[in-house]
């Protein structure tokens, strides 16, 4: 038997991975979107701000996008699909294709999936069929672009914190920490939008689809995740963001933590003068109790197949919506840049405390100590400037 016990006892344990915050310095260095969020030519969010319905030229277009983009800038990270063909009620019986992606990125020495632990940051990429012309810019497009911008920003400090562990000699992959043995997937699913009016059978078409394949997809024996599904031990959603002033509340309890580690790294953004959009927190329930209201289940999303299956899921969508939901209007021009590229940052740090990546940006500080002890620091380091 190779596994130690201690990777026997996983998620649960949650409170004793290590996570430490990122320090200001690390907070100043991490990248805004900037051009990238140009609604007209912004090469991560413009190609998205169009039709896509699924099965449609759009959606194709829309998936070779994020196909391009994670190729050329991320070839780290595995790519995968699910497919799936479902009949809806304005298909005349006909099966519409669903394709979701899945990016994914696991230590190097991950030899069996199985004993990966993920992050999954997740958005719907489909737009809604009606009423015609609908872009869907909060819904979820502009969500997209913040995760392909995530997903660029941890890439090279996971590299990283990857090469210093196997630099200090990886003699024992089972005698690493558990937190050596955390990965991350952006998962950008199809067929969120109902076609005709929103049921159980009429919406989530993609995460239904994958929930259901992931759950009966076994890991290798004897791995610390029983399937795909187990391996995720936290599902953050993105969904309707990208208007001005969000107000997100702690849907749950038992992810109430997360909410307020994202509510954290927005405080401490804000505090250094490192977010664009004015007026108010996006996170008024840091300090909520258990015997406050919870809205756990009031919101139907691409979470719920997951989350009936036992996944842990922390929804960030807002209460209320955005005014422009399932109007015409919900376009690029009513986006507001400033909160969609403050979303894109926050979604960046709190991803890089969840993967526990302090110290392995490339910061001001480091550069110069590189400059100035090239010995010291480019053993460690030398990913950062490959
Ligand atoms: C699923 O769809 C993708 C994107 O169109 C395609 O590249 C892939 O081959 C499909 N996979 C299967 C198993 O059909
Ligand atoms: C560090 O020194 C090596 C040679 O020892 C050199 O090749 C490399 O370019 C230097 N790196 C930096 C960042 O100065
Ligand atoms: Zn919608």
């Amino acid at each position: 038997m190779k596994l130690s016990s201690i990777l026997l006892l996983p998620a649960l344990l949650r409170s004793g991975l290590a996570y430490t915050e990122l320090s200001d310095d690390t907070l100043r260095t991490l990248p805004r979107p900037g051009p990238d969020f140009d609604i007209k030519n912004g090469a991560l969010l413009a190609p998205i701000l169009r039709t896509r319905v699924p099965g449609t030229p759009g959606s194709e277009a829309v998936l070779d996008h994020f196909i391009d983009f994670f190729t050329a800038e991320l070839p780290r990270w595995r790519i995968t699909f699910q497919n799936s063909s479902q009949v809806t009620p304005v298909s005349n019986g006909k099966a519409v294709p669903f394709k979701n992606l899945i990016a994914t990125r696991d230590p190097p020495w991950a030899k069996n999936e199985g004993d990966v632990g993920r992050l999954a940051l997740v958005a719907h990429y489909d737009s809604k069929l009606t009423p015609e012309g609908f872009i869907g810019a909060t819904d979820s497009a502009a969500p997209c672009a913040m995760l392909m911008h995530a997903a660029r920003s941890i890439d090279a400090a996971l590299t990283s914190k990857w090469d210093a562990i196997a630099a200090e000699g990886v003699e024992s992959i089972d005698g690493l920490d558990e937190d050596a043995h955390k990965g991350v997937q952006i998962l950008l699913l199809d067929g969120e939008e109902a076609f005709h009016f929103w049921t159980h059978d009429d919406s989530l078409y993609g995460a239904r689809s994958l929930a259901e394949e992931w759950e009966g997809t076994m890991n290798a024996a004897m791995s610390t995740y029983k399937t795909p599904l187990h391996s995720i031990d936290l599902f953050v959603l993105l969904d309707l963001l990208g208007a001005k002033q969000p107000r997100i509340p702690s849907y749950f309890k038992t992810t109430h933590w997360a909410y307020k580690r994202m509510a954290s790294a927005e405080h401490r953004l804000r505090k250094a003068s490192l977010l664009k959009s004015d007026g108010k927190s996006f996170f008024p329930e840091a300090q909520k109790g258990e015997k406050d209201q919870w809205l756990g289940g009031y919101v139907e999303d691409d979470h719920v197949p997951f989350m009936a299956r036992g996944v842990e899921v922390l929804h960030v969508i807002p209460n209320p919506f955005p005014s422009v939901w399932h109007k015409i209007e919900d376009d690029g021009e009513h986006l507001d840049i400033p909160t969609c590229e403050d979303w894109a940052v926050i979604t960046t740090a709190f991803a890089a405390e969840w993967l526990d990546l302090e110290g392995h940006f490339e910061t001001k500080q480091t550069k110069r100590s590189i400059h100035e002890d090239n010995e010291t620091w480019a053993g460690e380091k030398t990913e950062l400037f490959d």
